[in-house]
């Protein structure tokens, strides 16, 4: 691609100022230092240096992020921050499409790609991609039986829908429960129609990739081969 796009594309400068940060900034293709925006680059195979730091780019790049409560899974947001705003150099000059949100008090685990077409295949509902969330609520659980069956609720378009739970394991009022479709608010509409309320919700596992020890609002990056079952 040309120089010009990509030193945009990656938030260096736009287009029409690229010609003004050619000139400021000491740019080099390998050994080559080069001043003309329109001149070939490929990020792939070739070394770029902007005032002699050399530019990290890779395509596709995957990321696992811990989520903190107070931020909204979206790229841009008027009110709260968003799951993005956590990536820092160089991660924050890359375009992530996220894949499973998650309401802004729910924490834990989120997959950011850069491929959004990877991102469509993991989140369509005929993946079946499994998904474990570990729920506190408001009283002690006693109806593992009643969501392994599966309860009608309603999805994001207010159509009824039988929610299944693959696995549950509970602790008095803490619950590990396993399902693999995404729908709209789908734990907490589970759990309230049996009566429950989740006071607390974190995602700990999507497909095999674990939370482990990553601390909240900080992320790592990972292989496709990574994520799937
Ligand atoms: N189910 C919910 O109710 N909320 C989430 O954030 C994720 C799954």
């Amino acid at each position: 691609m040309r120089l010009d796009k990509f030193l945009s594309l990656m938030k260096y400068c736009s287009r029409k100022s690229s010609k003004a940060f050619l000139k400021t900034h000491q740019v080099l293709i390998e050994e080559l230092r080069v001043y003309d925006g329109s001149i070939n680059f490929n990020p792939n195979s070739q070394k770029l240096y902007i005032d002699n730091q050399l530019i990290f780019y890779q395509d596709p790049i995957h990321l696992v992020l811990n989520k903190p409560k107070g931020y909204i899974s979206a790229n841009h947001d008027e009110m709260h921050p968003c799951v993005v705003d956590l990536l820092k150099d160089p991660y924050h000059r890359f375009d992530f499409k996220i894949a499973g949100r998650l309401d802004i008090d729910t924490e834990g685990l989120m997959l950011l790609s850069t491929d959004g077409a990877f991102v469509h295949e993991i989140t369509h509902p005929n993946h079946h991609l499994s998904k474990t969330y570990v729920a506190v609520l408001d009283k002690e659980f006693v109806d593992e039986k009643r969501l392994l069956e599966g309860v009608e609720i309603l999805d994001g378009r207010n159509q009824i829908y039988k929610a299944k739970a693959l696995d549950i394991k509970s602790m008095k009022k803490e619950v590990k429960i396993v399902i693999d479709e995404g729908k709209y608010h789908q734990i907490k509409r589970m759990f309230s129609k049996l009566g429950y309320e989740v006071l607390y919700l974190k995602r700990t596992k999507i497909g095999n990739l674990e939370l482990d020890n990553l601390l909240p609002g900080t992320y790592k990056q990972v292989r496709k081969e990574d994520i799937y079952d």
